[in-house]
């Protein structure tokens, strides 16, 4: 009787303590773990804070860096730009991106200019500018050798491309890309095949994103996000907590937990002593 009692009253605080645990483990817990546990991983390529998507939630970075993996190729969008994730310096902190589009070669359809928000992005040194111009017979191009290429378009039609070094607009012409191009590996000749490489290689942008209390908020024990109503950084806890710089020390449990009892045949670690 008194033992039935007692096995009645532990299965009830077993469920008990089931139901307060589960509610407890949703919300930040669930934002840590997904965060830190998960960085992105595509290709050889990986990344955490300020980066997300891709299986990590948009709590756990800044809105305008959302990475895809796609047939194990890291891509992402800048201004409506498709771009391929060819490096990420995680903490340098530099991004090598290549334009998507230009993959395929020197006419892509569309036109749409590269576009950085310089409040995110900022340029890396050791490049320099070059503009793709196109649909233009007479604009003067600044790049020795040939003054101009015919890209091929869907309809047949050819436009004429010109290069010019700087960050140029269109002007009267139909549309301009901008082309950074690393001074390490400049091309000796501005041939076709130069400029489609030097388009596949792609370039570097540094991110401007404030991660200063990343050190600090991991060392206690939390993981570098986003504060989605602020739009901050902020530190994902596992007390549940979101918004200050660090997380605070574990809170001393009021209901101890349970003495797991030992499944026959194992044992705990040794304690090592120092
Ligand atoms: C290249 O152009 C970008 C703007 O598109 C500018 O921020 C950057 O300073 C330029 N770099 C050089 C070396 O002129
Ligand atoms: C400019 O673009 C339009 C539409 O793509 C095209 O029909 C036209 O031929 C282009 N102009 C030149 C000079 O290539
Ligand atoms: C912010 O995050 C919380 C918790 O993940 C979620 O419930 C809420 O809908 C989010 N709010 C916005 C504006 O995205
Ligand atoms: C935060 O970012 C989202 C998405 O870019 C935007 O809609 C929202 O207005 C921003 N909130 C604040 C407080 O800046």
């Amino acid at each position: 009787m008194n033992s039935s009692v007692f096995s009645f009253l532990s299965d009830f605080v077993f469920l008990l303590l089931l139901f307060i645990q589960i509610p407890s483990s949703l919300s930040n817990d669930d934002l840590l773990t997904a965060c830190s546990n998960q960085f992105f991983s595509c290709g050889g390529i990986s990344a955490g804070f300020p980066f997300w998507g891709a299986g990590r939630p948009s709590e756990c970075g800044i809105p305008e860096l959302e990475l895809k993996c796609e047939n194990d190729i890291a891509k992402m969008k800048i201004n409506q730009v498709a771009y391929r994730v060819l490096k990420i310096y995680q903490y340098y902190p530099i991004l090598w991106i290549a334009r998507e589009d230009y993959s395929v070669g020197l006419c892509p359809s569309p036109f749409m200019n590269s576009k950085f928000n310089p409040k995110i992005f900022e340029s890396v040194e050791g490049y320099r500018n070059f503009t793709l111009i196109y649909g233009c017979e007479d604009a003067y191009t600044t790049i020795p050798g040939p003054r101009t290429f015919t890209c091929k378009t869907n309809d047949g039609d050819g436009q004429s491309v010109y290069i010019q070094e700087g960050d140029n607009g269109p002007g009267e012409c139909n549309g301009s890309v901008i082309m950074p191009v690393s001074i390490k590996d400049f091309p000796t000749v501005w041939n076709m095949p130069a400029v489609e490489e030097q388009l596949k290689k792609g370039f570097e942008v540094r991110w401007k994103v404030d991660m200063g209390l990343c050190p600090e908020c991991f060392i206690s024990s939390g993981v570098c996000g986003i504060d989605n109503v602020t739009n901050q950084t902020t530190c994902h806890c596992p007390d549940q907590t979101s918004g200050s710089k660090t997380c605070a020390p574990p809170a001393p449990t009021t209901i101890p937990a349970p003495t797991p009892i030992p499944a026959p045949g194992m044992h705990s670690a040794p304690e090592i002593s120092l």
